[in-house]
């Protein structure tokens, strides 16, 4: 014991490391695709070291502009965005995206999108263990833009043909992203588990949209846009819930997580990491400060490790 401690000032130490699909996030807490950036953006207030992990923002075979303006719009406890997957496309993030992340101290997860099933089989296969990415994530469903992403994570089998293309082509652990927009979220997370995939992740944006009453036109360009924010929390945890109960397979649970406490009712639907979206805008800290808070809270309810969390509100 280092000199000047009593016994009683010596805290025990929390293990806050999680496994998922054969790789090791130094805590539970990610930051969601999309509102991240690279994580450097960020460092200032969140030393990228702090984070379990950053998922990039989505890519796509082709260079895209993205949706027209206005993409944006505020709504209560949240807010629109129809983006359209606005990303410089696979050739260039190849050339200067993934040498930048070889060098980020944390685990980094890259976002695919596309338009076909050869879309993300062309992208899985040159996103492959040695670029030096933890995982792909499979964005199947964008609600943003036409003909695409969405139309493979509302439709079960669509997304299963979809995911086991991606697994036949990268050797990187596959995540699957879904969509909220459907009637059934646990059929899709069993078409996806039958797909292949070593992990899931939910909830991506619930399809919304808002009219400005002046102009008598909706607000966004786009028409409709994807809600994320802390009105959607509740629906991402329900869903979380159920897909714990429906398939085995580790959840990275995410949807309006603004504080602490939000992550750890993640964690107890059945998640085994969270991942932080539209918070990151109003608190560029936050990431950071739920991890701590996460660490606090294990202590102060005797777990010695934050993997006890997972799904325990399911069994007591
Ligand atoms: C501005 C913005 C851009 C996003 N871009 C992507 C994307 O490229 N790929 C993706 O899978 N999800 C994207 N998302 C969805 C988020 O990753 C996340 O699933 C969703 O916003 C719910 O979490 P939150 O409420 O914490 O933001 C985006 C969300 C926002 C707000």
């Amino acid at each position: 014991m280092p000199r000047g401690e009593t016994s009683a000032s010596v805290e025990a130490a929390i293990d806050l490391t999680v496994q998922m699909a054969g790789v090791e996030f130094r805590n539970p807490v990610i930051t969601a695709s999309g509102t991240y950036g690279f994580g450097s953006e960020y460092a200032p207030y969140c030393p990228v070291e702090a984070l379990g992990g950053i998922t990039l923002k989505g890519t796509t075979p082709e260079p895209r502009l993205g949706n027209c303006v206005p993409r944006l719009a505020e709504t209560p406890a949240g807010m629109l965005n129809a983006i359209g997957l606005e990303n410089p496309g696979l050739e260039e993030f190849v050339k200067t995206v993934l040498p930048q992340i070889k060098e980020l101290p944390t685990q980094v997860i890259a976002n695919i999108s596309g338009f076909s099933v050869a879309d993300y089989a062309l992208m899985a296969r040159t996103l492959r263990r040695d670029s030096g990415l933890a995982a792909l994530e499979v964005n199947i469903s964008c609600p943003n833009v036409k003909h695409g992403g969405m139309h493979f994570g509302t439709d079960s089998q669509s997304a299963e043909t979809v995911i086991r293309a991606v697994k036949q082509e990268t050797d990187l652990p596959v995540i699957a992203k879904l969509s909220p927009n459907v009637t059934d979220i646990r059929e899709m997370a069993r078409a996806v588990a039958r797909g292949g995939a070593d992990a899931i992740s939910l909830i991506n944006t619930l399809l919304g949209m808002s009219i400005d009453v002046e102009k008598k036109k909706p607000v966004l360009a786009n028409t409709f846009g994807g809600l994320s924010g802390p009105a959607v929390r509740p629906v991402a945890v329900r869903m979380v819930w159920e897909v714990a109960e429906a398939v085995d397979l580790p959840i990275i649970g995410m949807g309006g997580i603004s504080s602490w406490q939000d992550a750890v009712e993640f964690l107890l639907a059945g998640a085994s990491a969270v991942s932080i979206g539209t918070g990151n805008f109003l608190n560029p800290s936050l990431p950071l400060d739920v991890s701590t808070g996460i660490e606090t809270y294990c202590r102060r309810h005797g777990f010695s490790s934050v993997r006890e969390l997972t799904g325990l509100a399911h069994r007591v």
